[in-house]
Order: structure tokens, then sequence, then C-alpha cells
């Protein structure tokens, strides 16, 4: 007989590594995240991932493991929430394309449920690379007001994941299904509750 599928959330424990601000100008470096280690068949059946987010700061950036991809879970700062709004709609690619396809809280300007809590997966939608955090202002030319930059092929991302017009990505990085409730944010279940 055969071992039954875990198909229970998983729970990610955040361990440490604070992160100075984009304020500052200093470059963002992920906090360490550790797993539970759920098994590979439960990892297989896209167990949901639940991730206390009491702990990451504004400025900071969790990496979290989600079927397969990452999953950035990113608190912006009062400035990186208002830096959404200083990028004209004409240098932005994607404003509409994806709105069939992705949950209803990622078509705004800021692409998630509360202005500062960004989920999205940190896969490039050209190819697959992994982007790299630029978020300080300025860091690609004057009018860089923060965000992705995938060095694969220059495509670049506001801090919204919205991709810039000219980038070989087509669309905007992709957020996917998840709820907030008080300090857990679960990956992988709609705020309506339905398992994606
Ligand atoms: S994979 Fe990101 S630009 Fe090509």
């Amino acid at each position: 007989m055969s071992e039954p599928v875990n198909t229970s959330r998983r729970r990610v424990a955040i361990a440490a590594a604070a992160v100075p601000g984009a304020l500052t100008g200093a470059a963002i470096v992920a906090p360490f995240v550790a797993s539970l280690a759920p098994s590979e068949r439960a990892k297989a059946a896209g167990a949901p991932v639940e991730v206390d987010i009491s702990a990451i700061k504004p400025g900071e950036k969790l990496n979290v493991e989600w079927r397969g991809k990452v999953v950035w879970v990113m608190k912006r700062t009062a400035e990186q929430i208002a830096s959404l709004d200083k990028i004209p709609a004409s240098q932005l690619t994607d404003a509409e394309s994806r709105k069939s396809s992705q949950p209803a809280y990622a078509t705004g300007a800021t692409r998630s449920i509360t202005p500062d809590l960004v989920v999205m997966e940190g896969v490039c939608t050209h190819l697959g690379c992994s982007p790299t955090a630029k978020l300080s202002p300025g860091e690609l030319g004057n009018d860089w007001v923060g965000g992705f930059y995938c060095p694969c092929h220059g495509s670049k991302f506001d801090l919204a994941g919205r991709v810039y017009t000219g980038s070989p990505a087509p669309t905007n990085l992709a957020v996917p299904p998840h709820k907030i409730a008080g300090t857990m944010l679960t990956i992988g279940i709609g705020q309506d509750g339905k398992e994606a």
C-alpha cells in the first residue's frame, strides 16, 4: 500500500537576520528562512505554506519555497510604497493582461492585499531566471525608484513586480494565491479560503 500523501500545511520558521532598510541605500539581503522539511511527496502535492510574518521588518524580504518556486515575501517601507505611484503607466508593460489569471488583489498598483506586504514569485517571466534586488533609488539610473533586475536578459520590475516597458519579460512577476490572517501568511490558499 502506498504511503498517504501529507497535504497538511507546511509552516515555515523564519530565523534571524534582520536587514537594513532600503532608505539607507544599503543593499537588501534576504533573511535566512528555514523550512520544517516537508516530505518530498508533500512538496510534490503542493501543500500550502504558512509563514509567520510578524518578524519581517519594513524593507526586509524573505525567500520562501512553494511548489518548487521561490516566493518573495517583502514588507515595503512607506517610501517604497509611494515609489509605485512615481512610475508613469507608459513605462509599464503589463497593466491589464494578467488580470484574468491573477488574484484580484494583484491587479492594483501595489499588487498586494495590504499596501506593505507584497508576495510574488521570484521568477522572471521571460525565461525563468531569478531577478536580483536593486532596491535603492538611483541604483539603475536616475529615474530608478527601486525594484528588481533580471541579469539574464535585462528585464526590470518595480517593487510590485510590474515589468517595465522594453524588458524581454512579457508579464509581471506572478502573485501566487495567498491569504493573511493576523500575523500568519498562507501561500497556496486564496483570500476566499480555497486552495490553489
Ligand atoms: S530570464 Fe529574465 S530577462 Fe530573460
